[in-house]
């Protein structure tokens, strides 16, 4: 059996993440909020997507903006109320939109009630609750924490004389999953939201909630020598994980018709199908960080190669397509909200490139196989804002890294001309660009991070009006993702012209009926040989016209295009 014949309604959706700081804000604080999502809704709708996937919206002290959650039963203060949730969840299935939440359960805020208790004494019933090094026993074996400007993952506590463990901010203790009262607190919270009616859950590092709790000492030799020198990899090897995604899916996932999708940190081409595969009953989909991760200078924080390798791209996503040819299924993204913009970084954001390479990129997301996950304010081409100074940015990742290079001596000044274009997350948090008016139209307020100064040009208003606009290009992929189904949700994907530099190219196939896809990805435009290929009607094309001549496509910068093949 081929993935073709193993339909699912969640195969068949666009999802649209919106981060909910940044969306829309109904009350004047300069925060986005759920009233603002609501008011919005019908925007959404006229999208033409069916699934909007939030970032987390519960009670949280926000130092990693809601991905440290000390209250899973609550919603965020700057956010609204439950009763605003309520509201928010019936207005969206009104309109026949379904709602995925953020899970963050590899760790909670060290503010949430279960680790206050638990720092208390060593022995609380709650200690168990976490990962404890008592400082008897020395330092414990070093462990990354990501967000810390040491680099440590271990915390000391004075009032145990222990070290607690979080492999991201000291505000984020990692939970632990060994504990079975853990995960039956979490499977039951998950049965309330569920019960509520969310329609899935979007699960952050899951795959780092297992993790070998004797923690050993692991040198950077053991690291290259079986994890390809990847933490990442390490740190998500836990020996009981698998196990405990098996009975959440009995005691949680298997009771209701939901999606689910793993973040996918530290998992391969080769253990992904662990998570994925349907007979082992564990979750439905996962998304993959090899795409992201190239191109990035090695011993620079997320600093981006210019001339990033487009035949490694294609090698990525062709090589991620193959897993699941047979079963299993995949996802496909190039922005969110720990990325920089998608044509800031993978197309071209210079006037004069920006609405073809927007709309090539867009061409990409929606005609691969695999569910796209589509980052809001792509759809605008919304752009990376930029800074030049670090007290812009609000983003403790950022801020450490800026703190490491500062306290080493190292060049700032660099460090900030390279988050221009490279890791910054802030680049794809700033607001949502409504109109052309303060602020965007996102806040009456002051926003909690600054607006694009290219809200006069990219904004919603402005691209509604233009039949040709990015929105409205956005649209047409949409309804032609949904037209042609069988082609370009199902069908077979085969990459073309392997080692062309500036095009990638391939094909899409089923039921007899073949299209190309033709994407350029430089300024220079690109050619590619059709061979005996012979074009007939154009389904999309960015750029018109597309020029064939002795049997080869010329195409303009950024063109992209998908054509039927005779
Ligand atoms: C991944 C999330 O996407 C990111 O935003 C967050 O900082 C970390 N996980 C920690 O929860």
């Amino acid at each position: 059996m081929d993935t073709a014949s193993q339909k699912k309604w969640w195969k068949e959706v666009v999802v649209y993440q919106i981060y909910p700081r940044s969306f829309k804000d109904s009350d004047g604080d300069g925060i986005g909020d759920l009233k603002g999502i609501t008011s919005k809704l019908d925007y959404v709708k006229s999208l033409g997507v069916d699934v909007i996937w939030l970032n987390p919206i519960y009670g949280s002290p926000n130092a990693d903006n809601g991905y440290d959650i000390s209250n899973y039963d609550d919603i965020m203060k700057e956010f609204g109320t439950m009763a605003d949730f309520d509201t928010m969840l019936s207005e969206m299935h009104k309109r026949n939109l379904k709602l995925v939440m953020d899970l963050v359960v590899n760790h909670c805020s060290d503010e949430h009630e279960w680790f206050k208790q638990a720092r208390s004494s060593r022995t609380n019933p709650y200690r168990n609750y976490f990962h404890w090094w008592p400082a008897e026993k020395g330092k414990p074996p070093f462990r990354p924490g990501n967000f810390e400007v040491d680099g440590s993952g271990w915390r000391f506590d004075s009032l145990t004389n222990s070290y607690y463990l979080h492999y991201f901010s000291y505000k984020q203790p990692d939970l632990n999953w060994e504990n079975p009262k853990v995960r039956q607190e979490i499977y039951a919270m998950m049965n309330r939201w569920f019960k509520k009616g969310v329609d899935g859950f979007r699960m952050d590092v899951i795959p780092f909630i297992a993790k070998d709790t004797t923690f050993p000492v692991i040198t950077q030799k053991d690291l290259d020598a079986k994890y390809d020198g990847r933490w990442d990899v390490y740190q998500a090897s836990g020996p009981g994980l698998h196990s405990y995604l098996q009975e959440m899916n009995k005691e949680v996932l298997s009771k209701y018709d939901i999606m689910t999708v793993a973040e996918g940190a530290g998992t391969t081409k080769s253990t992904v199908m662990d998570f994925v595969d349907p007979d082992r009953k564990e979750l439905d989909m996962a998304y993959h960080f090899d795409g992201v991760s190239l191109g990035y200078v090695p011993g620079y924080f997320k600093k981006m190669d210019p001339n990033w390798s487009l035949v490694a791209f294609k090698k990525i996503y062709s090589d991620w397509d193959s897993v699941f040819e047979n079963k299993g299924w995949g996802t496909i993204y190039l922005g969110n909200h720990d990325q920089p913009r998608m044509v800031s970084r993978w197309g071209n954001d210079a006037p004069e490139y920006h609405d073809a390479s927007s709309k090539m990129l867009t061409t990409f997301l929606l005609s691969m196989r695999g569910t796209p996950y589509y980052y809001f304010g792509d759809e605008l081409g919304m752009t990376n804002i930029k800074f030049d100074k670090i007290e812009d940015y609000r983003d403790i990742e950022t801020i450490a890294e800026y703190n490491k290079v500062k306290n080493a001596g190292g060049d700032v000044k660099g460090f900030i001309e390279d988050q221009k274009t490279g890791g910054a997350r802030d680049n794809g948090r700033t607001p949502f660009q409504w109109d052309a008016g303060l602020n965007g139209g996102f806040t009456t307020g002051t926003p909690w991070l600054k607006v694009n100064d290219n809200k006069s040009t990219i904004n919603v208003v402005a691209e509604e009006k233009d039949a040709n606009s990015i929105l409205n290009y956005f649209k047409k992929m949409v309804q032609l993702r949904k037209e042609h189904k069988d082609i370009m949700v199902y069908g077979k994907y085969t990459l073309l012209d392997v080692d062309n530099p500036d095009v990638y190219a391939y094909t899409r196939e089923a039921g007899g009926k073949k299209v190309l896809v033709l994407l350029s990805f430089r300024k220079t435009g690109g050619k590619f040989n059709l061979g005996t290929m012979q074009l007939g009607k154009e389904w999309i094309n960015n750029l018109q016209p597309l020029t064939v001549q002795n049997g080869v496509v010329n195409l303009q910068p950024y063109q992209a295009c998908v054509v039927e093949l005779k």
